[in-house]
């Protein structure tokens, strides 16, 4: 049985499968054929931090494959007054087909996929959104970037990490733009670095946007203050001044440079209004491929139970 906790446990070739899965299904979708690949399973959603994206996605996709989705709250389950995620773990996972925890620290993410007798995917953590960053290459494919140059400005936070594990892994290029202060995690950039010698993706940081923008093909970003670091708002806003991805910014990469968000966006903090809107397009549809790409997740999770 396989979980889904980071991009790092799986090789290229699985990363790819799903995301073919993914493309096989939204298509379907799209030609209202709904393939009952998990007919009645139930798809459990622990949320101890807030969601839109990944709530409705995860619900009306395991629906779409013919399951339900238990949407349980922490303020809501036991598990908000103590009881231990090891219980909370092996009670759900004999009742569950499969679960998605949005959680604080990775480690407590492993805790109860340790305990769990069915597959677990991770719908974020301080340390990691890897659905989101699937997504995000999806949405790429789509929008026919076969050589991504991609380069992310902001918090060195979950999703650079992911962005920076799905480099290393497809072996494609990424450039990190951060403050130094707002580094991403030093133990995770060297385990990418690792991953990156056998692909030969070429990963740079710096502290300067204008570097990592340069001749890209894609920009992203993402919020400078991120779920449970609300107290340090004040402090964040004044360090990330700069680093707003603008239209003068963007004049940097290439003429039709893709921009990616994983929303939600703050307007004018990270991205200015103005860039945001003109690339609303693909910002919608990377939203709205959450959906499809979690079910390629999905269903290829359920297909490897037993392996
Ligand atoms: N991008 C993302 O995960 O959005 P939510 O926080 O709304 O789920
Ligand atoms: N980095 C953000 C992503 C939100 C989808 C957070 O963790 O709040």
């Amino acid at each position: 049985m396989r979980h889904f906790l980071s991009l790092k446990d799986f090789t290229k070739t699985e990363l790819l499968e799903m995301i073919t899965l993914a493309q096989k299904i939204k298509a379907q979708t799209k030609m209202k054929h709904f393939v009952p690949y998990m007919e009645h399973q139930t798809l459990g959603m622990i949320f101890e931090k807030s969601s839109t994206r990944t709530r409705v996605s995860f619900e009306t996709g395991i629906y779409q494959l013919g399951g339900v989705g238990l949407f349980l709250s922490s303020n809501d389950i036991q598990l908000g007054r103590g009881e231990p995620m090891k219980d909370t773990a092996r009670v759900i996972s004999r009742m569950l087909d499969m679960v998605m925890i949005r959680t604080f620290e990775q480690s407590k993410l492993e805790e109860f996929a340790k305990y769990s007798k069915v597959p677990v995917i991770n719908g974020l953590t301080d340390s990691y959104h890897p659905v989101q960053i699937m997504t995000d290459y999806l949405t790429l494919i789509e929008c026919g970037i076969e050589t991504p140059i991609v380069a992310y400005v902001g918090d060195g936070n979950n999703i650079t990490h992911s962005w920076l594990m799905l480099s290393a892994i497809l072996g494609f290029e990424l450039r990190v733009a951060t403050p130094n202060k707002y580094a991403c995690d030093p133990e995770i950039v060297q385990e990418a670095l690792e991953l990156a010698k056998k692909t030969n993706a070429k990963i740079s940081f710096s502290s300067d946007p204008k570097v990592a923008v340069e001749g890209a093909n894609v920009v992203t970003t993402d919020t400078w203050v991120s779920m449970g670091q609300e107290d340090e708002k004040e402090e964040r806003l004044e360090a990330f001044k700069g680093y707003i991805v603008d239209e003068e910014l963007m004049s940097l990469a290439q003429e039709d440079a893709l921009f990616l968000h994983c929303l939600p966006a703050y307007r004018d903090y990270e991205v200015s209004e103005e860039t945001f809107e003109k690339h609303a397009d693909v910002i919608f549809l990377e939203a709205e491929n959450r959906l499809h790409a979690q079910k390629g997740i999905m269903v290829w999770l359920d297909q490897h139970r037993n392996s």
